[in-house]
């Protein structure tokens, strides 16, 4: 079966701020590509299905794709992949997918900044399992020489190299996992890319299957399942069924000492059987968690791919508010700046000429309407540092797109339209002016402000 190539660039993305994923920031996106799990409950629309992977690449809304997924793997055959509708062709006489389209597709991913990591494993059905050191080892001398910098006769996806290894082990014997991650990080040591290794645990603690891997072996990028468990963030203000607190204590002890995890959330109401909260909920709920957990805090991931162009506005909302509200640690993001998507080219210059009021005054989240310009929401909202400069000065305007500022990853709403469909981030001495999702506008609220809904 092949796919139209679609583009997203015409269906009004969120631009949203930061370029590439940054191991010291809290502020990452991953998804999943490759199981189309929309799809899964909507079999007579496909023109609604999971799109080919560049698609998810066409803007800053996702860092780290996880490609989900190598299903069966032991050491007496070649490893099995399954990509859903994508990839249907195995090599000659094997059962291994050749998959040179979504190889192509993983190119133009990392030229644009985008990691994209082999997922290992999954639910139920799938056959794997790595029972030994010894096991362990010539696995990873597997997956380096037919996915990462190495070489082999059947490569699924030719020469592109990818960044890295996800663990979402669910089954199988697992002794062998802490060598295979061990004798990974002997080739990656080697290598002059900056290879990730990243676990996909339920939320409750600890993990069965993956609980002496998380301990024992080096991982970047803890991916915790709050959701399709009790533990999910519903429960955030019960103890007995909300375990946070376990695996940012793991995450601390991981012999990386960058270990980093990420809230693991459904991208839509049918992505899991719960977990799925409404945006004024859980961004309340993120900001406690980042607020109480910020050195291990390391971004959100989203379960999948498929439910982002069909529940757009809610997952567009969602990752500009955690770019906006979750901060780096001392490295800033690389931020490229300018290629963001369609609607970066319409940074109009802030014009208006009533605004009178300036400073961190105002704390109330006024709602635009179409008649009345906001003239309450320059207050600055810093959560921690200096108010921007010069630029929104007692001369009335507001930061202009290019204008100079002084305190990285400040930022305000936009002011130029009355309807506040943008914000403005301080980026490496400049402000930088990003839309909200479409639909959308920017609200400010204590210190914070926040992509939403109007009528929210
Ligand atoms: C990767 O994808 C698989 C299934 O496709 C999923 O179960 C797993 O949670 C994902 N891993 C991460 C890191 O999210
Ligand atoms: C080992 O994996 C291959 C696929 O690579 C599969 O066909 C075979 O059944 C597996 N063997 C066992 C013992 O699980
Ligand atoms: C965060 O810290 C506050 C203040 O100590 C506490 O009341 C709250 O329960 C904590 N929340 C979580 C989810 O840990």
């Amino acid at each position: 079966m092949t796919f139209a190539r679609y583009l997203l660039a015409a269906a009004g993305l969120a631009a949203v701020a930061s370029a590439a994923y940054n191991p010291t920031c809290s502020n990452n996106i991953v998804t999943y590509w490759g199981q189309n799990s929309w799809g899964g409950g909507h079999l007579n629309d496909p023109a609604n299905w999971e799109k080919d992977l560049a698609a998810y690449c066409q803007d800053d809304t996702f860092d780290i794709i996880n490609l989900s997924f190598v299903t069966n793997y032991n050491l007496t055959g070649l490893p099995i992949l399954n990509h859903a509708n994508h990839c249907e062709t195995p090599f000659p006489n094997t059962k291994t997918m050749h998959c040179p389209a979504i190889g192509a597709d993983i190119k133009t991913c990392q030229a644009k900044g985008k990691k994209i990591v082999l997922s290992l494993g999954g639910g139920g059905i799938y056959s794997y399992s790595l029972s030994t050191a010894a096991e362990g080892k010539q696995f990873a001398d597997t997956v380096w020489n037919m996915f990462l910098g190495g070489s082999h006769q059947y490569r699924p996806y030719d020469d592109a190299v990818l960044d890295g290894v996800d663990l979402d082990i669910e089954s199988g014997a697992h002794d062998g996992y802490v060598a295979f991650v061990n004798q990974l990080r002997t080739y990656f040591n080697g290598a002059s890319k900056k290879y990730i290794i990243s676990a996909a645990p339920q939320c409750v603690f600890p993990d069965a299957n993956l609980g002496t891997t998380l301990s024992g072996a080096w991982i970047d990028n803890d991916y915790v399942q709050f959701y399709n468990n009790p533990c999910n963030l519903a429960n955030i203000n019960n103890q007995w069924n909300f375990d946070y607190k376990s695996w940012d204590t793991l995450t601390k002890a991981n012999p990386n000492p960058n270990s980093k995890m990420y809230v693991g959330l459904p991208a839509g109401s049918g992505a899991a059987g719960n977990g799925y909260l409404d945006l004024n909920t859980l961004q309340a709920d993120l900001k406690q968690l980042y607020t109480n957990y910020t050195s291990t805090f390391g971004g959100i991931m989203l379960w999948d791919a498929s439910w982002y162009s069909n529940n757009q506005a809610y997952v567009s909302s969602l990752v500009s508010w955690v770019r906006a509200n979750m901060k780096c640690g001392s490295t800033p993001p690389t931020s490229t700046t300018t290629s963001v998507g369609p609607t970066s080219t319409t940074s109009a210059i802030p014009t208006s000429t009533t605004k009178t009021s300036v400073g961190p005054t105002s704390t109330t989240s006024t709602i635009p309407t179409s008649s009345a310009p906001i003239t309450t929401t320059t207050a600055t909202p810093t959560s921690s540092s200096a108010a921007p400069t010069s630029t929104t000065s007692a001369s009335g305007t507001g930061p202009v797109a290019g204008g100079p500022c002084s305190s990285q990853n400040t930022f305000q709403c936009a002011d130029s339209t009355g309807k506040n469909s943008a914000y403005f981030i301080c980026n490496n001495g400049a402000w930088l002016q990003q839309a909200c999702g479409s639909g959308t506008a920017c609200f400010q609220s204590g210190s914070s402000i926040y992509c939403n809904w109007p009528s929210a």
